[in-house]
């Protein structure tokens, strides 16, 4: 309500408040929006549109065998967040612009990825309030290992791994080009998972063979990649566990969203087990959503950021904290290299000169 010019309010009438800002309004219906979004693409929506043209709910709803009046809601706000538009005839669209995220047969299909955020994530988020009054550490003491839980059974893994072959994959063709990689005989791709970064890195370079090293839980998914890309022997797995082992030898090591699951004492840890395990002139790569200078930009990493307090022992970070660390682990020439979508590429070389044991690196 208004003040008037005593300071008192006045009558209720006089003076309508303001609409809730927008950004608010996301804020405050966001949980509504992902559920809806996530139900929709789980249930074939976007397929079926995409399929058979512009739609109204009933026919979508008779298509798909699911409930008219919940469908329609359904739809009803995700038109109002302009994911979908309607004609005057209540017909349903998606514009091209949204359209590669919704189409299951795009690589930038985003399914895998929002059903990790409603099936894990959302669930993960009731542990921020006691990060939030008893502090991170005592919140995760009587919790297991990040990845022990989402490791605990088939389904999670699969949902896990899906989920990270959706982010990973389809920008991994564009972070093989800004990382070079023409010189390279034998990446290392230190918590590789199902292999997207691999993969895409030995669909690109024909010479190149690559090693995943990650926990024994993602092998079959692993070779299930190398059998669907046909690559053969030119993709190997060496199972084990980076907080205990020395990693595998190579001439690039790559860390795809793997510092940010941790800190930086452990982050250091890892690059310097990186450093003593490439060759001389070797390339380390760490592939991560950055935040800006401005330290709150871009929103999916700061909305990323408060998720990973919830799921792991990490955080994101500037291009110039990962510059930083890549320094003190004893790497030169850093660079950052950003690609057109949400995860970038910090790398750094370990110096020519550097001494190393005997023994060939590749
Ligand atoms: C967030 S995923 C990143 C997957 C992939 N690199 C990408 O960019 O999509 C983290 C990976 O680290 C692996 N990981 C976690 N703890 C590990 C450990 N102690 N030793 C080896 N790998 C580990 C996980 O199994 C998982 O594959």
């Amino acid at each position: 309500m208004a003040p008037n010019t005593r300071g008192t309010p006045g009558p209720a009438t006089e003076v309508a408040g303001p609409a809730m800002p927008r950004p608010l309004e996301g804020a405050v219906y966001g949980l509504l929006a992902t559920r809806a979004l996530e139900l929709a693409v789980r249930h074939g929506v976007f397929r079926e549109l995409a399929e058979h043209g512009p739609s109204r709910d009933g026919e979508l709803a008779t298509a798909l065998g699911l409930d008219r009046d919940t469908l329609g809601r359904l739809l009803t706000l995700l038109r109002s967040l302009e994911v979908v538009t309607a004609d005057a005839e209540g017909r349903y669209t998606v514009p091209p612009h949204s359209r590669p995220y919704l189409d299951g047969a795009d690589p930038r299909f985003l399914g895998g990825f929002l059903r990790h955020l409603v099936e894990s994530t959302a669930d993960q988020l009731a542990h921020l309030e006691a990060c939030l009054t008893r502090g991170k550490a005592a919140a995760d003491a009587a919790l297991p290992e990040p990845f022990a839980r989402i490791y605990r059974d088939e389904e999670s893994t699969d949902r896990f791994l899906d989920a990270m072959w959706q982010l990973s994959f389809d920008v991994s063709g564009e972070l093989v080009e800004l990382a070079g990689l023409d010189r390279v005989h034998h990446l290392v791709d230190v918590g590789g998972a199902g292999g997207p970064f691999a993969v895409a890195a030995l669909l690109r370079r024909p010479v190149l063979r690559a090693t995943v090293f990650d926990l024994p839980q993602v092998a079959g998914r692993l070779r299930q990649a190398g059998l669907r890309f046909r690559l053969g022997a030119r993709l190997a797995f060496a199972p084990g566990d980076f907080h205990q082992d020395e990693l595998p030898r190579g001439d690039c090591l790559a860390f795809g969203y793997i510092l940010s699951d941790w800190p930086d004492e452990v982050c250091l840890e890892l690059l310097r087990k990186a450093h003593r395990a490439l060759a001389p002139g070797g390339l380390v790569l760490v592939m991560e959503r950055l935040f800006d200078e401005d330290g709150y930009r871009p929103l999916a990493t700061a909305a990323m950021n408060l998720a990973m307090h919830a799921e792991t022992q990490g955080r994101h970070r500037t291009a110039a904290e990962y510059l930083g660390l890549l320094r003190r682990a004893g790497f030169t020439d850093c660079a950052v290299r950003r690609s057109g979508r949400e995860k970038h590429l910090v790398l750094g070389r370990r110096s020519e000169s550097a001494l190393h044991p005997p023994g060939r690196w590749w």
